[in-house]
């Protein structure tokens, strides 16, 4: 429709730190995400409403248009390829490390290394340009178990405070890369509602600002 903006943000701890920067931006969502069941949240700003999906699909739904703009973490964006989309603004949430992690000195004899992970193109780019030849195995969550049972001697898994991995008798052994979330503006919607569009990168880029000066 012309002149609304739908926004694609992924449920859970995104949406969590993404909802303050929005409302600073002049978006307030009318439904608190946390509680509600409603997947599309009307806002304070008329015309504008946020769609709460799954962190994987943001990319998918910006892409197509279902949405001009999506807020997702750099690790969904390095899996989707970016096709389609604009990147314009780094949010600073959702912060945290994409790594290769295992048991140190685990090493397989007689065959190739096995890493298990949900991030099967960062992991197959990151082993390539390397030279090193691994067998990837596509999980979709718990990746931390894979080695503890003998399914994987790696993973490549998101960490933050190391937490979970320490929990599970792992480490981190290779930073793959800095992980934030991204403010996604679809290519056509960027000329086709261009105004609008650029009027929003440059609050929510104010709002960020802001809070990084706070
Ligand atoms: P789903 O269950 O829907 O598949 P998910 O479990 O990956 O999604 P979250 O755990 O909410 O969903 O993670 C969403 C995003 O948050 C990730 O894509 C990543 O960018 C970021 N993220 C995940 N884990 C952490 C963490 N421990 N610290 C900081 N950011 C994180
Ligand atoms: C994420 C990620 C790691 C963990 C890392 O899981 O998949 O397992 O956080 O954080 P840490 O280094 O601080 O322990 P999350 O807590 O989102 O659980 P989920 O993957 O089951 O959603």
């Amino acid at each position: 429709m012309p002149g609304t903006l739908t926004i694609a943000v992924s449920k859970g701890r995104i949406l969590k730190e993404a909802a303050p920067l929005l409302a600073q931006a002049g978006i307030e969502l009318h439904d608190d995400p946390q509680t509600s069941r409603k997947l599309i949240l009307e806002t304070s700003r008329p015309g504008v409403k946020v769609v709460v999906i799954r962190a994987t699909d943001v990319p998918t739904y910006v892409q197509y248009g279902a949405a001009e703009l999506g807020i997702a973490g750099k690790d969904v964006l390095m899996e989707h390829g970016g096709e389609g989309l604009y990147e314009p603004l780094d949010l600073r949430i959702a912060r945290c490390r994409l790594m290769v992690a295992g048991r140190p000195g685990a090493r397989p004899h007689g065959r190739r290394l096995r890493v298990a992970t949900k991030y099967v193109e960062s992991t197959r780019r990151y082993f390539a340009d390397q030279g090193r030849q691994v067998e990837i195995i596509k999980l979709y969550g718990s990746m931390e178990l894979a080695p503890l049972v003998g399914l994987a001697d790696l993973i490549v898994d998101l960490v933050d405070t190391g937490n979970t991995l320490r929990a599970n008798g792992l480490e981190p052994l290779e930073h793959i890369a800095d992980i934030s979330s991204r403010l996604i503006v679809n290519k056509a919607a960027m000329k086709m509602k261009h105004d609008r569009i650029v009027e929003f990168v440059a609050r929510l880029r104010a709002a960020v600002e802001k809070r990084e000066a706070a």
